[in-house]
Order: structure tokens, then C-alpha cells, then sequence
């Protein structure tokens, strides 16, 4: 009865005033703060790692479960399943004053249902697509006890070296920043207090993408401008879009770690961002401060994390060991440690924990949500949207039923694969090989007794064996078409996973060599978590489809493009370069004082006299089975004044003999400035749908707000002046206008 009655107590004290009125949240969160111990409150700013499952490196520690009940954790991560976090939040609630853990869960592309890895899912353009595909594993992972995903990545990335671009949405701010208010806005859904919602968290803050070499947690050295340019939108775009958490990152920027960095998370986020929410430092990275010669021990790397604007400790344990003597030494004030808490107290009550610490330990919910086959359906839909065709000599689509007999060979390492289908930073279930479409399975799920298909490995992911060609060329030499399967395994891009080649692995180029020989028609599937070098096979094959790692429903939507069932829509994210000698490379480069513009220019632009100046793909390129032309840009106004707009029209017409979507991009060009300006900058897109043979106006409204930049003095200004603006269906082939811009 003591018990209930204390319980009571304290639950009342959190929710009502003493005239009985219904407390603000803040008032809530200040009637827990009072009451709590410098211990207590140290306690919230702990995040810990269950033992069960690892995404960095791990320090086990058998105290865990008596921390978690003396109030020493606020929240864990890698714990997942009603039946587990219930076990957890009972530990929780034994502590003296039953404030309640937050589970966390890096849900980067699906939890049950896995989705296309994130890149792809940008070459879909399609924003509520990906709003729906972070909807959908939000309502998942929330059915599976967890309150919050490490998730969306918005960190910008221009270097296909390093692996983690898998996980973000490319090179550029204006698609990243779209794209990160999808992620936020699907995630969080109508409030990350509704048990099928989560809180989101924007990571990783800042830079990260920008590593020295792509080499992962690497230096990161920038001028501001270049910052407040090319890295920060999309952080500010999620920031703006309400999302409750960040994450800060490993690396250095400009020489202080971004854990200990204060102009990054109290001057700019929590400062001029207003930013409410709270800050979890990423797996360890308070204490690495050390390894980066920043602090010279955990105690100093507590100091230095908390007082700079981190107010979740990931994994390090600095904030558990160090800071209730850092506070009683004076050297992190008590309104910092307040500060932090508060920000993570007001999340714990808007997520409802406070009212009902297992609100998101439904047992039917986790039930309902295991197997739902809207999901499905939905990853279906959101693989296709993310097919890129490279190429198509007309190979392309193939028929469903030929009329006669045919023979239709599979062959190459990623053929019948099944996980590999998942990418980096996705889960393995026990009935995955049920449930994940392989190619193959694809394929025979779309032909008819008329077709006959073969299957050759061919070769392994990643190694030198040449063992199965023969076996691979003889199944070619008796297929009327033959479908090549390469790329990368699931481990080979993602965190840690830094590659200075970004060829195909192994033997397969070979393999591509050898089949495409034949002469036969060879489609060509690359799956890959990155842009990849396959210059021969680009070169020789008939076809060539990039469909990066779609995710557990992977062959049907490969077949669904394959055999015409859907026509492929998907515009690179990121610039392929023609070899790794090329990096970085990416289409929003600045003029320089020798513009070169064409190969036959040497003198010009730093260019190689050994390599062409052009990538391999440039970025917003896709192909279709059909054709779109683009009429001459009108414009409204040829010029205007900073109050005026101007619209900028083109006609689209589809030329081609199949319906289709096409992402219609819009460039601007700001020829002068104060300080140079990028030769292409992405200021708005279109995905249209056009039957064949179909016109449709597209129009985009321009105002001064589009012409915006960094000056030299960080100030976010327009200058007046000439523009030049880009239509078309990548970043290359465009149809151009002037306009000038009155003071
Ligand atoms: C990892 C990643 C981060 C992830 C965190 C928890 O090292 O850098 O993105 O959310 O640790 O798994």
C-alpha cells in the first residue's frame, strides 16, 4: 500500500500544480528536477549499450542492470522487443524517483521491413515516398518497445571512398535538406508522443561526410562559409522540421572535436537555431576526445563535452564517472548539468513515459506490426521509385512472355543472394530467407511456362577464384538473355567501411567481361551501397540498372523494372566518377579563373592530362524506357527587383513509347558575387508523370530567397546581378535562361 501510495505521490507531484491545476511540461519537468540528486541527474545524461548486439566497439560491464536501478541510465540503445524493454523499464522504475528510460535504435532504412539503404531511396526524388518508408519504420520499431531511432543522417558526402554515404541522401544541400524533412516529418509522424511515432534524431552534427581522403572519422577542416553552405542546410532543414534529437559526430572540425564543440552546438543549434531539444554524443566520442588530443583524460572530456552543448553521453561513461566531482569542483556549473537534463526530462514526458512508462510495450501491437503486409507493399513500391537505368541499347524491358521458348540466364554472386538485399545498418530475422526476394525469385515470379531460366554463380563477392566462369559462359551460350548480377556485399559500404577502390570486388569485372563477350544481350544489375567504377561493363553492355540495396522486397521491384511493369524514374544523388582518381568530384563546383569546357581544354581548370574532365554519371542522371523533351525556358520576368518573382516555365513532352516519370531539376547560376559562386546550384525539382506522347507545363517560382548565399562575413544574403537558370533532366543536359536580378 506504501508503495502505490508513494507512487502515487510522486506521479501526482510530476502532473499537477497544488491548486490541482494541470501542470505545462515545463512545470513538470522542474517539479522532477527539484527533487532529484546531482547523482540523479548525471544519472539521465548516461546512455549505455545493452550487451545484446553492438554498433561500436564494446566495454561490457555486468553493473549495468544495478546502474539502471539506482537511477544511474537515462536511456539505452540496442535494446529492443516489448518483452525486453518492459524488463528494463521495471528495473528503472525501482530507482527512488521511477523516472523512466528512453530505448534508442539506429532504424536507418526499416526495422522488420527493410527499405532501400538511404541513398537509393534519395535517387527516388520522391518525398513522400520517403516519408512514407520512415513512417512505416517508425511504426515498426515504436511496436518493438523503442522510442527513438538514431535516424535520419543528413550529413552531406562528396567522396563515394567513404561508406557511410549509403546512409545520407548525396552531395547536395537543397535534395539533403528536402529529403531530411521527410525523414524527420515520417519518423516523428503526427507527434513522437503517439505510441507510433518516434523521436527522430539529425546526425551526424557536423561534417562528418566531409573526412579528409573519405576515410571514416577522419579531420574535417572547412572554411564557415563552405559549412554554412554545403553542410549545414539539411541539419538546419531537420532542425527546422522539428526534430527531437541530435547526434554529434566523431570527427574534428577545424581542430576541436565536434563533441567538445561549442560553436557548433550552443552558438549555432541551441543559439541562433533556438534548438529545444537534446544533444546524445555518438558511440564513445566524448572519450575519444582523448585519442584526438583534445582532452587529456575522461574527466577533462566530460568537462569539455558537457560545458560545449552535449548533454547525452553515449557509451563512454565519462558523464557517469566524472561529472557529479566535475560539478563540485566548479568546473561544470550546475545550470549546465540542469540544462541538459531538462532538455531530456521534457522529452521523456512528451513522449509519455512519465504518464505510462510502458505505453510502448504492447504485446499485440508488436504482434500486429510484425508481419503487416502493407508494409510490403509499400518497400515494393519504394525499390522501384529507386532503380537508376544507367543504360538501355533496348534490351530493355523484356517481355513477360516471349510466345516461344526462351531461356533467361541469372547469373553472377547476387543472383539468388537474400541478406545482401539489406545493406549496412539493417536487421537479420529468422524467416528472412522467406521473406526477402531474391533476383532470381524475381524474375520466375514474372515469366511463364515459355521461359526457362539458369542459374550460375559465377563467381564469388570478393574473391580471386575464376573457378565458376565456365560454368557461368556455358549457361550464357545457351540463354536468349542473360541478367548479370555485381556489386557490393552488405559489409562492404556503411560506418568503418572506407575503400581507396571503388571497383567491384573480386573477380567480378572479370566475370562482366567474360559474359558480355558472348555477345549475347546482357543486362547488367549493380547492387551497392555506394557509387561504384565499372567503366567496361558501361561501356559494353546493353543495359546496366544500379539498384544500390533495395531492402527485403529487392526482386520484385528489380523484375517490376526489368519486364515493364514499372518504368524506371530513379536520378543519381551523387556524381560517379570515371575513377577513383577523379575524387572528389561532384557538380556544384566552383568556376576557378581557367573554366575548362571541354576535354580538349588542358590549360584550363586543373584538369588531368590523363583523364577526361567529366564524371562517369553526373549527378540528377537517370534513364527511362522512354524519351522527354524539353521546349526553351520562358520566363515571367527577365528581370525583377528583390520584391518581385519571376516564374520560369519549360514544356516537357514524353517522345517515347512508354508512360513515364521524370524528375524535372532546376539550376540556377549566380555568374557574379562577392565571393564565386557555384557553376550549378539545385533550387527545385518536379517528379511528373507523363503518358506517352503527353505534354505538361512545368512551372517554378524563383524569388530572391532561391538566389541566397554565405558572404564572407557568414551573413545569408542575395546580390543583385545576372543569373543564368538550368532546366533538365539531370545536371548536364539542360535547356538554360538568363535573368537579372535589380538592385
Ligand atoms: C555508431 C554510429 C551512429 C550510431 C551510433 C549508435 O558508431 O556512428 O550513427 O547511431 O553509433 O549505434
Amino acid at each position: 500500500m506504501m508503495k502505490k501510495l508513494l507512487l502515487l505521490t510522486v506521479v501526482g507531484l510530476y502532473t499537477l500544480t497544488s491548486h490541482g491545476q494541470k501542470k505545462t511540461v515545463d512545470q513538470r519537468v522542474d517539479s522532477v528536477l527539484r527533487l532529484m540528486t546531482l547523482e540523479e541527474k548525471v544519472g539521465q545524461m548516461n546512455q549505455y549499450n545493452g550487451p545484446w548486439a553492438a554498433t561500436g566497439p564494446l566495454t561490457n560491464d555486468d553493473k549495468l542492470l544495478d546502474q539502471i536501478r539506482e537511477g544511474k541510465v537515462g536511456s539505452m540503445l540496442n535494446a529492443t522487443g516489448v518483452a525486453r524493454t518492459r524488463e528494463l523499464q521495471q528495473l528503472a522504475l525501482q530507482s527512488r524517483l521511477k523516472i523512466p528510460l528512453l530505448f534508442g535504435q539506429d532504424v536507418i532504412h526499416g526495422y522488420r521491413t527493410i527499405f532501400p539503404i538511404p541513398l537509393a531511396e534519395a535517387a527516388s526524388w520522391d518525398m513522400d515516398a520517403i516519408r512514407q518508408s520512415a513512417r512505416i519504420a517508425a511504426t515498426e520499431v515504436s511496436a518493438a518497445g523503442v522510442h527513438w531511432t538514431f535516424a535520419p543522417m543528413v550529413d552531406i558526402a562528396r567522396d563515394p571512398r567513404w561508406g557511410r554515404v549509403m546512409e545520407g541522401a548525396g552531395e547536395d544541400p537543397y535534395l539533403g535538406s528536402m529529403i531530411a524533412t521527410a525523414r524527420v516529418k515520417g519518423f516523428q509522424g503526427n507527434g513522437y508522443g503517439k505510441t507510433d511515432a518516434v523521436m527522430a534524431c539529425a546526425k551526424h552534427f557536423a561534417a562528418y561526410g566531409a573526412a579528409v581522403g573519405g576515410r571514416d572519422y577522419n579531420s574535417v577542416d572547412m572554411s564557415l562559409r563552405q559549412l554554412h553552405e554545403v553542410y549545414l542546410p539539411p541539419f538546419k532543414s531537420a532542425a527546422d522540421a522539428g526534430v527531437a534529437t541530435f547526434m554529434n559526430s566523431f570527427n574534428d572540425l577545424n581542430g576541436i572535436p565536434a563533441t567538445g564543440n561549442s560553436y557548433l552546438q550552443r552558438d549555432l543549434l541551441k543559439g541562433q537555431w533556438k534548438f529545444k531539444g537534446f544533444v546524445v554524443s555518438d558511440w564513445g566520442s566524448v572519450g575519444e576526445m582523448i585519442n584526438h588530443g583534445f582532452s587529456k583524460d575522461n574527466y577533462e572530456a566530460a568537462m569539455q563535452a558537457a560545458n560545449a552543448g552535449s548533454d547525452m553521453d553515449m557509451e563512454s561513461r565519462s558523464y557517469i564517472q566524472h561529472l557529479v566531482k566535475l560539478v563540485k569542483e566548479g568546473k561544470v556549473k550546475m545550470t549546465v548539468i540542469d540544462d541538459a537534463v531538462r532538455r531530456i526530462l521534457k522529452k521523456k514526458f512528451e513522449m509519455g513515459l512519465f504518464d505510462d512508462p510502458f505505453r510502448y510495450c504492447n504485446e499485440e501491437r508488436e504482434k500486429a506490426q510484425w508481419n503487416n503486409p502493407a508494409h510490403l507493399s509499400a518497400a515494393r513500391e519504394m525499390a522501384k521509385k529507386s532503380i537508376v537505368l544507367l543504360k538501355n541499347n533496348g534490351v530493355l524491358p523484356l517481355a513477360k512472355n516471349s510466345g516461344a521458348p526462351r531461356t533467361i540466364a541469372l547469373i553472377g554472386p547476387f543472383a539468388r543472394a537474400k541478406s545482401d538485399n539489406l545493406g549496412f545498418w539493417s536487421y537479420d530475422w529468422p524467416d528472412d530467407s522467406a521473406r526477402i526476394i531474391s533476383v532470381f525469385e524475381g524474375v520466375q515470379r514474372k515469366t511463364g511456362p515459355d521461359t526457362r531460366l539458369l542459374y550460375a554463380k559465377g563467381c564469388n563477392v570478393n574473391d580471386t577464384s575464376t573457378a565458376g566462369f565456365a560454368e557461368a559462359i556455358a549457361a550464357a551460350s545457351q540463354a536468349d538473355i542473360i541478367i548479370l548480377t555485381v556489386g557490393e556485399a552488405r559489409d562492404m559500404t556503411g560506418e568503418a567501411k572506407s575503400r581507396s577502390s571503388i571497383r567491384l570486388p573480386g573477380v567480378q569485372e572479370e566475370l562482366a567481361k567474360a559474359i558480355i563477350a558472348t555477345g549475347k544481350p546482357v543486362v547488367v544489375l549493380i547492387s551497392a551501397g555506394r557509387p561504384l567504377v565499372f567503366n567496361h561493363i558501361a561501356d559494353n553492355a546493353p543495359a546496366v540498372v544500379y539498384t544500390w540495396w533495395l531492402g527485403t522486397q529487392a526482386g520484385d521491384a528489380i523484375a517490376d523494372v526489368l519486364f515493364g511493369d514499372y518504368n524506371p524514374s530513379g536520378k543519381l544523388p551523387m556524381t560517379f566518377p570515371l575513377t577513383e582518381g577523379q575524387i572528389p568530384i561532384y557538380y556544384n563546383y566552383y568556376s576557378t579563373g581557367r573554366p575548362a569546357t571541354s576535354d580538349s581544354d588542358r590549360f584550363y581548370r586543373s584538369a588531368y592530362t590523363d583523364l577526361s574532365l567529366y564524371p562517369k554519371y553526373p549527378f540528377g542522371f537517370g534513364k527511362s524506357y522512354t524519351t522527354f523533351e524539353y521546349s526553351d525556358i520562358q520566363l515571367s520576368k527577365k528581370t525583377f527587383s528583390a520584391k518581385e518573382k519571376t516564374d520560369v516555365t519549360v514544356t516537357v513532352k514524353n517522345t517515347g513509347n512508354y508512360d513515364g516519370e521524370e524528375v524535372v531539376q532546376l539550376y540556377i547560376r549566380d555568374i557574379t558575387g562577392s565571393v564565386v559562386r557555384p557553376v550549378k546550384e539545385l533550387k527545385g525539382f518536379r517528379k511528373i508523370w507523363l503518358a506517352k506522347g503527353e505534354s505538361k507545363e512545368v512551372v517554378f517560382t524563383l524569388s530572391v530567397d532561391d538566389l541566397r548565399f554565405y558572404n564572407d562575413k557568414l551573413q545569408y544574403i542575395y546580390e543583385p546581378g545576372d543569373f543564368v537558370v538550368y532546366v533538365g533532366g539531370n545536371s548536364r543536359e539542360v535547356k538554360e535562361a538568363g535573368f537579372t536580378l535589380l538592385k
